[in-house]
């Protein structure tokens, strides 16, 4: 029941930092979560998701708060109330907070949008010398502040947007009394705050203010790991432009007679897509302000804009008609919200394959966050009882509201939480992270795929390294772009850390070296080994190679960490 309830209350909290309001529990339920890794009990979520906001509902708030926001820039010295006290004329203000890139800024959320248009009608736009201004009217602001201001008056809060270094998340799991309590902090540590996920839906409202102007029924969503739950600080922002308020039928049936837009034509799908995105690139670069280093990259499978939103610090990825992603981005936050342990599992593996180059921000043939997410998601549905249900049974449990076929894929899930019965698992973090390494470590990538909907390793289709079947467009495989090779040094890897947790050595909690999950991010001894250890299926015994990473460890404690970490310190 303390689970249930802190469930309930969690998703209450929507998208924002979940595992922060966790860390923010009354004693006695976080010591209940803590102690068996926060065991289900049987219908936990049934009772607590009752009340709870889909997945939608959770982005159309976001959204609609973000439309009564403005960004401003301001004097690092600001005073706050006299900043307040002038926009509050415009009308009563819900929320602001404070943040630095590359100088300081302030999101305002009104409480009502006739504040902006208040707000709109008395600002100037700037006279430029030597130099011409675009007229364009944007919502991304600057405080100007006459003369020079005096520092008696108290600074205000700036939020963090940025991850914590590698050396930072060491000092805090140090800190820790066990695995599963290290794992909860590095989720604490790591994911999108609530003034990060406001900040993140104010650029895409920001954004839609200059493709408004050629499709005004557009929105621009936030999709990715912005909305899904695994966000971790840093991450880019994943768009889509959605158009399909346009396309939405308003014709009433009856009378024969029909009016219909005269429109222009493109070869396909495609086309349009690539020419739609085109202007809206070039229309980004030349009139949005704060927005730079914009690249159209339209002959990608799935064709972007990609570009900097300085203010905000975000790179942006900005697609259209990528309807199927967003349903992806809602089925992994269902996913994150059905057992706390898959946040911290997830984060944990990601944090991993980070630190050890096995994912990368630059494209390649490296795994990726979402094909690694996927890849613990089925996991934790291999567990005997299982942590997570299938696709299927996600699909058998939706109603008919939930009905949707997107490009003549079946994307129907359940959106009602309280409809899905979980069984009683209360594996320990520590246990899901060692038996996820011995899991992947073993796995017969050679023969099988990997597949969610079924929740059951498949025979491969094809040749590919790796085959992580596409959760909705079935015939697909997310994984297509990892190499053989890449893929061994995940497999030895894998082997590597499952072997490391075995040893009692890593499992003791020290002071002055790195101990449980933070001992699995020192530099590894066998990564590079990995084409040597393709034909070794089973887990091997301790190398000596190994042996002495942890006699160096005992030995170097911080040290090492801190070398690795100032290699590894961006996301
Ligand atoms: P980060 O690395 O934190 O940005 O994670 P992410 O989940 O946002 O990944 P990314 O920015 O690479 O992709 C954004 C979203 O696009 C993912 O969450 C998926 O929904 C979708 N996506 C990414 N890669 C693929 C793929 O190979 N196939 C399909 N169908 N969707 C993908
Ligand atoms: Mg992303």
């Amino acid at each position: 029941m303390a689970a249930s309830s802190v469930v309930c209350r969690l998703r209450y909290r929507g998208l924002r930092g979940l595992g922060r309001f966790w860390f923010g529990l009354e004693p006695q339920t976080q010591g209940r979560f803590t102690s068996t890794a926060s065991a289900q009990k049987e219908n936990t979520t049934a009772k607590a998701a009752k009340e709870s906001k889909t997945f939608q509902a959770i982005q159309e708030e976001r959204r609609e708060q973000a439309e009564r926001s403005v960004l401003i820039s301001c004097p690092s010295k600001i005073n706050e109330k006299k900043f307040l006290d002038y926009l509050s004329k415009h009308g009563t203000i819900n929320k602001h907070f404070f943040y630095n890139s590359y100088g300081a800024y302030a999101v305002v959320e009104f409480s009502s949008r006739e504040s902006i248009a208040s707000l709109k009608e008395s600002i100037n736009i700037p006279a430029v010398e030597h130099e011409a201004a675009v007229p364009f009217k944007s919502r991304l602001l600057s405080f100007k502040w006459p003369g020079s201001q005096s520092s008696s008056h108290p600074m205000p809060k700036f939020k963090v947007q940025s991850p914590p270094s590698i050396n930072e998340i060491n000092q805090l799991l140090s800190e820790k009394d066990s695995i599963d309590e290290q794992l909860q902090c590095l989720t604490e540590a790591l994911e999108l705050t609530e003034e990060n996920v406001s900040l993140r839906f104010l650029v895409c409202s920001l954004l839609r203010d200059i493709t408004g102007a050629y499709f005004p029924e557009c929105i621009i969503r936030p999709f990715g790991s912005t909305v899904n739950s695994f966000g971790k600080l840093g991450c880019d922002v994943d768009m889509i432009l959605d158009l399909e308020g346009i396309y939405a039928t308003s014709q009433k049936k009856g009378s024969g007679l029909s009016l219909e837009y005269q429109v222009k034509r493109g070869a396909s799908e495609r086309a349009v897509t690539q020419s739609i995105l085109s202007v809206i690139g070039k229309c980004v670069d030349q009139f949005g302000p704060g927005c730079v280093g914009v690249q159209n990259i339209l002959q990608a499978r799935c064709p972007l804009v990609r570009f900097s939103h300085q203010p905000s610090g975000f790179q942006c990825d900005l697609t259209a008609n990528n309807r199927v992603a967003m349903k992806s981005s809602e089925l992994l936050f269902l996913y994150g919200q059905l057992d706390p342990r898959v946040r911290h599992l997830v984060f944990g593996v990601r944090c991993w394959a980070r630190v050890h180059s096995i994912t990368s921000s630059i494209p390649g043939a490296w795994i990726t966050n979402f094909s690694l997410t996927v890849m613990v998601v089925f996991f934790l549905q291999q567990r005997n009882p299982p942590i997570l249900p299938t696709l299927d049974r996600l699909k058998e449990l939706a109603g008919p509201s939930d009905k949707c076929v997107i490009e003549g894929n079946d994307c129907t899930i359940v959106s009602d939480l309280s409809k899905i019965t979980l069984q009683q698992n209360t594996d320990t973090l520590e246990k899901l992270l060692q038996e996820f390494f011995e899991f992947y470590g073993n796995f017969p990538f050679n023969k099988a795929s990997i597949n969610i909907r079924k929740g059951k390793e498949q025979t491969k289709p094809e040749t590919t390294a790796l085959y992580i079947q596409n959760p909705f467009e079935t015939t697909l495989n997310i994984s297509k772009n990892v190499n053989a090779t890449q893929l061994e040094r995940f497999v030895a890897l894998c082997r590597e850390s499952a072997w490391l947790l075995q040893q009692k050595e890593i499992l003791n909690r020290s002071s002055d070296s790195p101990w449980g999950f933070a001992a699995l991010l020192l530099p590894s001894v066998t990564s590079g080994a990995g084409v040597k250890s393709r034909r070794k299926r089973k887990l091997e015994p301790a190398s000596s190679r190994i042996k002495n990473l942890l006699d160096s460890l005992k030995i170097k404690g911080g040290e090492t960490v801190a070398k690795k970490g100032s290699a590894n310190s961006s996301s």
